[in-house]
């Protein structure tokens, strides 16, 4: 297996990962979604499991292979995302990778929007529930709540703000500037810096593999010493 940790330093404990894009429909056959890949999601629930937690992870549609004693949850939308979050607490630990669209379509047409020759059809949009924010104002608040935030400018101040408004304890953040095409979505490498109540932590480039053990191992460390 690609990810090895000396014991096992999450037994006992669940972990929910959200992971992927989401995809809000419009008609039959057109959606809404993020750039995003799901990689980084998927890297992180697998070496969750790795280190012995139980994992729970809630995908959007990406196609990925479930990672090894992984417990996949597949979703399509933001409400039904924020919904298997919902159900699968309590968790020790939650980490918040998806994409999640911020906007819906406030009606699905029930039939395929056709071209008629007049001015294209205005899309109206609703915002869709902020699952990370929910989980960190509710009463089964896992005790270690882990976000993302993808920015393209002002990357660290951005994810402070975030962490502050979301209750989160950790941000992780990304840069995701580079262009259309060009950027970390969709890469196999990620640039972070993990802003946390002790400040900001940067990390050098390097595969979202080794982002997410050393996530992990973070993790682990956070645990024992809260159990001191
Ligand atoms: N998130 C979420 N539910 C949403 C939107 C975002 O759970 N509806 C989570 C993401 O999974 C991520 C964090 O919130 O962990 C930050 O997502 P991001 O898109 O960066 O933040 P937003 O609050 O949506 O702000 P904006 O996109 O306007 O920068
Ligand atoms: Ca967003």
């Amino acid at each position: 297996a690609f990810y090895h940790f000396d014991g096992a330093p999450l037994a006992g404990r669940h972990v929910l990962v959200t992971a992927g894009p989401t995809h809000e429909p419009i008609d039959p056959v057109r959606y809404i979604a993020n750039r995003s890949s799901g990689k980084q999601g998927f890297a992180i629930a697998a070496a969750a499991a790795a280190a012995g937690a139980r994992v729970t992870l809630v995908a959007g549609p990406v196609e990925l292979a479930t990672p090894p004693g992984v417990t996949r949850v597949d979703v399509q939308t933001a409400r039904d995302m924020a919904a298997a979050v919902r159900e699968n607490l309590p968790a020790d630990i939650a980490i918040m990778a998806a994409a999640v669209a911020d906007w819906r379509t406030r009606d699905v047409a029930e039939s395929k929007m056709k071209k008629r020759g007049d001015a294209p059809p205005a899309l109206e949009l609703a915002e869709n529930p902020d699952i990370l924010a929910t989980l960190g104002a509710s009463d089964a608040r896992p005790g270690l709540l882990i976000g993302f935030a993808a920015e393209t400018d002002d990357v660290v101040e951005n994810a402070q703000a975030k962490r502050a408004r979301k209750k989160a304890d950790w941000i992780i953040a990304n840069d995701v500037s580079g262009g259309v095409g060009q950027s970390v979505m969709g890469g196999a490498h990620n640039t972070i810096h993990l802003v946390t109540e002790d400040g900001v932590e940067d990390w050098p480039q390097m595969p979202k593999e080794e982002v997410a053990m050393r996530l992990v191992e973070r993790i682990a460390l956070a645990l024992e010493n809260d159990d001191d």
